[in-house]
């Protein structure tokens, strides 16, 4: 079955960006000119989905209207003759159909997941987490559901090597290994400190999941944190079901931490040829007037 809609939570406070999401969302912070969840949308639409559910909370209005038209911004800009403009816009205000529904309590990833399941049905679907932007020309997620529709509709949980001792900060896979990039899952633990991990296969947050999680989302106790973990559902579905972790291939930016971030920026701006050689000259500029070598 095509998945066709993607659940993207975008409830989380951002504490590591404050003071800025004191009083924006943090999806909305840009990376060069492009707001992050630009980057996550743009995966899912490339992937061929045609609905994101974003899973919000108050504060978070900026979002949708990234996504919507606005048609005074066009007007505006079609007066002015900015052409190249009005198409970008217009473009981000048709990428896809959003719908959201509010996480009225922060009870953890599983519980936004759960807060979509009405507007899911009965229907497999994607999970993609905004922390992480993920470059490659197949999408990170689109390699998810190829894999799924080799395994007549299983899901699929990406997975990526960590340093064991990153292991804390993130779900850990375990499964026998069915060719060098697919694990069968045997199990899913969250945030292991590095003596209890069972590998080094983290999530950084794609998922490709069937409907009977959300029953076991209903079911499961809180978990880290005191919070309700996707993670510990996946774990109880590989007990019933195949799951099968992939180790995609693209470039992953953890964008939800300042060094990840910065470094994303870097990157961008360095692949950019519009702005490469302005600002590798700031660079230049910057190291010698601080006195530093690279
Ligand atoms: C969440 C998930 C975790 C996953 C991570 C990826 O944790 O619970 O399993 O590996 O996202 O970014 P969070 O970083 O939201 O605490």
């Amino acid at each position: 079955m095509r998945i066709r809609k993607a659940i993207i939570p975008i409830a989380g406070k951002g504490t590591r960006f404050l003071p800025a999401t004191k009083e924006i969302a943090k999806e909305i912070i840009p990376i060069i000119n492009v707001p992050m969840i630009h980057y996550i949308v743009k995966e899912a639409c490339e992937a061929g989905i045609d609905q994101v559910i974003f899973v919000t909370a108050s504060g978070k209005f900026a979002v949708e209207d990234y996504f919507d038209r606005n048609q005074e911004l066009e007007a505006f800009l079609e007066r002015n003759n900015k052409l190249k403009e009005l198409e970008l816009i217009r473009q981000i205000g048709s990428m896809v159909n959003v719908t959201s529904v509010r996480q009225k309590e922060q009870l953890g990833l599983g519980h936004a997941v759960l807060c979509a399941r009405s507007m899911i049905g009965d229907e497999p679907f994607a999970v993609l987490l905004g922390d992480d932007i993920v470059i490659n020309k197949n999408p990170a997620i689109k390699q998810l559901m190829d894999l799924s529709l080799k395994h007549q509709g299983a899901s699929v949980i990406g997975v990526m090597e960590v340093p064991k001792d990153q292991t804390s900060k993130y779900g850990i896979v375990k499964g026998e290994i069915v060719d060098e990039k697919t694990l069968r899952m045997t199990g899913m633990v969250e945030k292991p400190k590095p003596e209890d991990a069972p590998t080094n296969l983290a999530t950084p947050g794609r998922y490709i999941l069937t409907p009977e999680i959300f029953d076991i989302l209903e079911t499961i106790p809180r978990g880290a944190g005191n919070e309700y973990q996707l993670t510990d559902a996946i774990n109880v579905l590989c007990q019933r079901k195949d799951v099968f972790a992939y180790k995609f291939e693209g470039e992953r930016f953890d964008t939800g931490s300042i060094p990840g971030y910065l470094d994303a920026t870097i990157d961008f701006a360095l692949k950019d040829p519009a702005i490469r050689a302005t600002f590798m000259a700031s660079l230049k500029y910057r190291l010698n007037k601080y006195g530093l070598t690279l």
